[in-house]
């Protein structure tokens, strides 16, 4: 498509424009998006309010640098810490940098013990930059890389034992997703958080959440850690939170907060007064009495339709899984087919590996849409995709 972008993506379409769900291509053709930008449209194309805070704070300052605090800056770190728990919260730039920052905060923490060592999962993904995608499983990603951060141990998901085995005295912290995105919708047990949870509380390590992609109402709670009741000490957030501009955020428990000295971590433009205002219309409408709620009762229509299929399908489906509206379909086939089958019915859709398609719809995704998935997808997999070759 153009010589002049490096090619570490595979891409064919130019977006223009989108309201909702629908986003329109430069050739004029409208499709449903059930990607959301990966998680980050959650209120779709072109939401009124959020673009209408971004067109205010914009005309007012747009960027100050952390030299200077800044109004939007100051009532977002405030909104955040109230949504979740006694806090301190760092504002970046996107998900990586959330990740680096809750990895060099573990280590700050627990300097003086030592501790500069991570437990981390099997599937998990945490991003690209050195520090992150040394925490990420996929060996593709982070063999052409190496050496990357030592000290890294990677364990299965929902396997205590195996955690109990990993987690020493070196262990600045065990970081997990509550429900893993990347690596194909895999969500932790609240048995097995609680276990990590305990687990870190008697060997001194801290307990990091990554709730980038499954954070802020995607599962249908503000926090996927409200599943399990488990709150951890560093909770990593960003996709959603600013309304598709970029930022991230990493909030570490009021506790440990003051290991943290003048210095020790910064940006330029992490909590950026546009991205902030953003941020606080995104909240506002999370926050929006019942929002939440319709957004489960969604969830569950969609997990309900995509089981019925599973049962009409079995040549095709293996599993389908996920929590609120963060759903994995995993396939006996390449995932990827099933992909191309919906795009030739103009829906757009992820996949997670080579067999899981990815549903990550806008939260405001409406049931009639949802519908049209579901019809979409019974077609394509009544045409034979999906299953083993
Ligand atoms: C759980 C999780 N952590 C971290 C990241 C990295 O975020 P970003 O792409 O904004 O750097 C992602 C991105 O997909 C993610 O899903």
């Amino acid at each position: 498509m153009s010589d002049a972008l490096l090619p570490v993506y595979e891409r064919d379409l130019v977006l223009v424009q989108g309201k909702g769900s629908k986003v329109v291509d430069k050739d004029g053709r409208t499709w449903l998006d059930f990607a959301a930008g990966i998680a980050v449209n959650g209120f779709g194309y072109g939401d009124r309010k959020v673009v209408n805070a971004i067109k205010k704070q914009a005309g007012l300052l747009i960027h100050a640098s952390n030299l200077y605090h800044t109004e939007p800056g100051l009532a977002l770190a405030e909104r955040l810490v109230s949504l979740a728990f006694p806090s301190q919260v760092f504002l970046c730039n996107s998900g990586t940098e959330a990740v680096e920052g809750a990895m060099k905060f573990s280590r700050r923490i627990g300097r003086e013990e030592g501790r500069t060592d991570f437990v981390c999962f099997e599937h998990s993904f945490h991003g690209r930059t050195m520090g992150a995608l040394s925490a990420t499983w996929t060996k593709k990603y982070r063999e052409p890389f190496e050496p990357l951060v030592p000290g890294v141990r990677f364990c299965p998901l929902n396997d205590l034992a195996a955690a109990a085995e990993a987690v020493g005295e070196r262990t600045a912290a065990v970081m997990v997703e509550p429900v893993q995105g990347e690596g194909g919708i895999r969500p932790a047990t609240p048995e097995f958080l609680k276990g990590l949870a305990a687990l870190c509380r008697e060997r001194g390590a801290l307990l990091v959440f990554d709730e980038i992609q499954c954070g802020l109402g995607r599962t249908g709670k503000m926090f996927a850690y409200e599943h399990s009741g488990v709150v951890p000490d560093i909770l990593t957030l960003a996709k959603p939170l600013a309304g598709g501009l970029p930022m991230g955020a990493v909030l570490v428990k009021d506790v440990h907060a003051s290991a943290m000295k003048v210095g020790d971590h910064g940006s330029t433009f992490g909590g950026n007064p546009v991205t902030a205002a953003a941020a606080l219309a995104v909240l506002d409408h999370l926050t929006a009495p019942g929002f939440l709620d319709a957004l489960g009762a969604k969830g569950l229509y969609l997990l309900r339709g995509l089981r019925r299929l599973a049962k009409r399908h079995k040549a095709a489906i293996v599993d389908v899984r996920g929590l609120g509206l963060m759903i994995g379909v995993e396939f006996r086939g390449p995932a990827g087919q099933v992909a191309s089958g919906l795009r030739e019915r103009d829906i757009l859709a992820l996949k997670a590996g080579e067999h899981v398609l990815r549903l990550l719809p806008p939260l405001v995704v409406k049931r009639s849409e949802i519908k049209a998935l579901l019809d979409a997808l019974d077609a394509v997999l009544t045409g034979g995709a999906g299953a083993a070759a």
